[in-house]
């Protein structure tokens, strides 16, 4: 069949490589996609969020199958603009139709849904521009540190951890009364500081029955040690050596099914990823968040250890049969390096060669910000390229991986040198 994942970063990428695999993958095509999906598949120059654009290109190239990779046009509702299309409706659309995704496109309605279906998470209030003197108050209420996190969509930059109480009052007015995420901060959640490790557990589901992927865990900030910027994510490792059996037990049984019957109780339409942020408070795990999609860069290493064919998987949860589906998972461990352009996650420049991607023989290289110039590679964001690598444990990979992107270079390229340092 004909394929079209939607999306230009690393995870889009390794969408792409794993499906290009499937004996069931005919044409593929990766809207707006980079350079590294140009060499597998044939990209199209439409935005994520074009769905009219969208609509031609899925006529035009007899496409039946769409794989959503960012939450941008989940929330905009575009799986209900293929079910809600004579022309479309046959598609299988990956990603949750708009009411679900809510999940992720406002934090209020996550944390309501957790409440209601008892999932264990950090206690919270939320505040407008009506309330804001309540939210002051609270804030009083609260120990430090104080967690502000804008309701809607903020490109992963929504949420403020502050040490001070006066700074914390000065954000959330901020927030509230001068619009400083825009529409997105027009609601604050506030919540309690969990104290812990932080992991990922991603999901995928038809709507009745799920299967759990291999857990990662991600690398957010900017600078070592973790500190410095949040970043969509420096690097990634899978799976994550303190989560035991009994602790993945508790996960599944205290939030991942909780979770997936809240969704069908609630009627909530969900054939999709959900990408639960887990924070392991003492031995038990905590939600900080739901995602709608996958995780970048934790796709990168999550995928590669799917052995099973994946658009085998995409056909089960389109028909509903994803109960019967056997998920197989290879025991090595992955991990990935981001490089990123010097200056990120604040301005960068653009536009600078990339050299030696061809000679990296150990590693898998997926491609980001990064685009086909002529006959070289040029970087074309601040997340540049993500390299993955396999071993039989963290260590062992994660060493291969930094050997490879010593083969690596561009003008002012930035990655941390301690992936894992804190397992
Ligand atoms: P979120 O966008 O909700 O994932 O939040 C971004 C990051 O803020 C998370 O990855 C955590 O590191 C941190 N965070 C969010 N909520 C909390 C919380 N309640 N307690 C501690 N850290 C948090
Ligand atoms: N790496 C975190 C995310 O994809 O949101």
């Amino acid at each position: 069949m004909n394929i079209l994942v939607l999306g230009s970063g690393g995870r889009e990428h390794t969408f792409a490589w794993k499906i290009s695999q499937s004996k069931h993958c005919k044409n593929l095509f990766v809207a707006p996609g980079n350079s590294g999906t140009s060499n597998i598949a044939n990209n199209l120059d439409l935005s994520v969020n074009d769905f009219q654009g969208i609509k031609e290109a899925v006529l035009e190239h007899n496409i039946e199958l769409v794989v959503v990779g960012p939450e941008d046009p989940l929330v905009n509702g575009i799986h209900d603009f293929f079910l809600n299309d004579e022309k479309l409706k046959h598609v299988n659309v990956i990603g949750p139709q708009k009411e679900a995704a809510e999940l992720e496109g406002s934090k209020e309605f996550a944390k309501e849904f957790m409440m209601r279906h008892n999932i264990p998470t950090a206690s919270y209030d939320s505040f407008t521009k009506d309330n804001v003197n309540d939210g002051l108050k609270f804030l009083e209420t609260l120990n430090p540190p104080y967690v502000l996190k804008a309701d809607g969509l903020a490109a992963g930059k929504g949420v403020l951890i502050l040490n001070d109480l006066d700074e914390a009052k000065k954000e959330l007015q901020s927030m509230l009364v001068d619009a400083k995420f825009g529409n997105a901060s027009s609601k604050v959640v506030i919540e309690e500081f969990l104290d812990g490790i932080e992991l990922s557990c991603f999901v995928i589901t038809d709507g009745k029955s799920y299967k759990i992927l291999p857990t990662a865990k991600d690398y957010k900030r900017i600078g070592e040690g973790d500190t410095g910027l949040n970043t969509g994510g420096m690097g990634a490792i899978s799976p994550v050596p303190f989560a035991t059996k009994e602790f993945l037990d508790k996960i599944e049984s205290k939030i991942v099914k909780p979770t997936i019957d809240g969704l069908a109780k609630d009627n909530l339409p969900y054939k999709g990823f959900v990408f639960i942020g887990l924070i392991k408070v003492g031995d038990e795990p905590k939600v900080i968040e739901y995602n709608v999609r996958m995780g970048d860069p934790e796709t990168e290493v999550v995928l590669p250890r799917l052995k099973t064919d994946l658009v085998e998987v995409f056909q089960a949860m389109g028909n509903q049969t994803l109960s019967r589906i056997n998920l197989e998972i290879d025991d090595r461990a992955a991990t990935t390096v981001m490089l990123v352009s010097g200056g990120y996650p604040e301005a960068y420049e653009k536009g600078k060669e990339i050299f030696g991607i061809d000679d990296v023989e150990e590693s898998l290289v997926f491609h980001a910000g990064a685009k086909q110039d002529s006959d070289k590679v040029v970087t074309s964001g601040g997340r540049v390229m993500a390299i993955t690598s396999y071993g039989h444990n963290y260590q062992e990979a994660i060493k291969k991986s930094y050997q490879s992107i010593s083969k690596l270079c561009f003008d002012k390229m930035y990655y941390r040198k301690d992936i894992g340092f804190d397992l």
